[in-house]
């Protein structure tokens, strides 16, 4: 075991636990963390603050600036889920999706990682066959700061006849597209070299504009990994079709965004997705980081102990890997969850036949049991 030594100064984590489920995933993710600083000696220093619905209804704001310093300052923000019908009819820039849409910006976390990959002991649980998922391991690169979630103009406005009219911009530049493709082509470098790079180029200048400016990057500085380009809508069918001939996709915010659920359903539930958001690393070489399940607050099952931890873990995971360096931590922790799910236990999304269905702080605390036995 790893001893803690002077020069490992604690990791300044800032938890954004959220509304729905997100408080509960978060509470085994705690456990799993206490594992960690307990029995390898990885030292957290741990915040705690209210974000989406759940600010909202103490501040009157999905985030608030104080939360929003607690985030700049952080080495890393590890983030629950944000929503619930109760906030529904909210003025727009009151809306708990607000609190996350602006930590993604002011943070400027442009790049989104979103793996989809499946465990052996899941591959009944998806929705294909298990000859066209087994071994899956997909990396969805999503643009997250900018195209039509941002752009501008926008909003609602009534024309002078009375009828209403809603309006969304589209819109890239050049240094918006390549960051986020260096991004796509350097994780390649440490997979299949494969980049599929998807827009609508066919109906969209935003997309004609994408496919220039990814190809020209490739041709300048990334010509030993191989480059595709497909269409969106085709790039969806494909996911569902033969889902293995993707190692790298790299797209727009709002392709991502539907093509990373489509991705996580592939393994077998949306429980089972994590994520990663990155800027641009700072002039100490480190990158602002958000770590979140791509799952949402699924109001419908929160407080029963039906949710899925694992994704949550899994974005923990991701963090122990990109913002602080310890893939030996994360690897661990992966065959601990790997384990316990070969061993049958299951939590309702992805319950089977013979398994056995179990609570979410049981499968956290199993996940953790499964840890200690590894290390003993
Ligand atoms: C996601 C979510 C968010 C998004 C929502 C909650 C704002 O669906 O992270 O995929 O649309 O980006
Ligand atoms: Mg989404």
């Amino acid at each position: 075991m790893m001893a803690r030594s002077e020069t490992d100064t604690p990791r300044r984590i800032l938890l954004l636990p959220g509304d729905g489920i997100g408080p509960e995933v978060m509470r085994e993710v705690r456990r799993v963390m206490d594992w960690f600083a307990r029995r390898q000696g990885i030292a957290f220093e741990l915040q705690e603050a209210l974000v989406g619905g759940a600010s909202y209804d103490r501040h009157g704001t999905p985030l608030t600036d104080a939360t929003l310093e607690q985030a700049l300052q952080a080495d890393a923000v590890l983030f629950g889920a944000v929503g619930g019908p109760k906030y529904d009819d909210l003025a727009f820039d009151q809306k708990p999706e607000r609190g996350l849409l602006r930590l993604r910006k002011e943070l400027g976390l442009f790049a989104n990682l979103r793996p989809a990959k499946v465990f052996d002991a899941l591959i009944d649980s998806s929705s294909l066959k298990p000859d066209l998922v087994r071994g899956l391991d997909i990396m969805i690169v999503r643009e997250l700061t900018g195209g039509i979630y941002f752009g501008e103009p926008r909003g609602i406005e009534t024309l002078p006849g009375g009828e209403r009219r809603g309006i969304n911009t589209q819109v890239y530049t050049t240094t918006e597209i390549r960051r986020v493709a260096a991004v796509a082509f350097e994780l390649a470098r440490k997979r299949q070299h494969r980049v599929c790079s998807v827009e609508k180029a066919n109906v969209m200048e935003s997309g004609v504009l994408w496919r220039e400016e990814v190809k020209a990057l490739h041709e300048a500085e990334y010509s030993d990994v191989e480059l595709s380009h497909m269409y969106a809508d085709n790039c969806a069918m494909q996911l569902v079709r033969e889902p293995k001939q993707f190692d790298v996709i790299v797209t727009d915010n709002l392709f991502g965004d539907l093509l990373s659920d489509c991705a996580a359903m592939l393994t077998g539930s949306l429980g089972m997705l994590p994520s990663a958001s990155l800027g641009a690393p700072g002039s100490d070489g480190k990158r602002k980081a958000l770590y979140e399940p791509v799952h949402g607050s699924a109001p419908d099952i929160a407080g029963k102990g039906l949710a899925n931890p694992i994704a949550m873990l899994q974005s923990f995971g991701m963090m122990l890997r990109y913002s602080f360096d310890r893939d030996d931590a994360a690897d661990q922790l992966d065959g601990a969850i790997g384990r316990v799910l070969a061993g049958g236990l299951r939590t309702a999304d992805i319950m089977q036949d013979g398994m056995a269905k179990v609570s979410t702080s049981v499968m956290g605390e199993s996940i953790v049991r499964e840890l200690d036995k590894a290390a003993a």
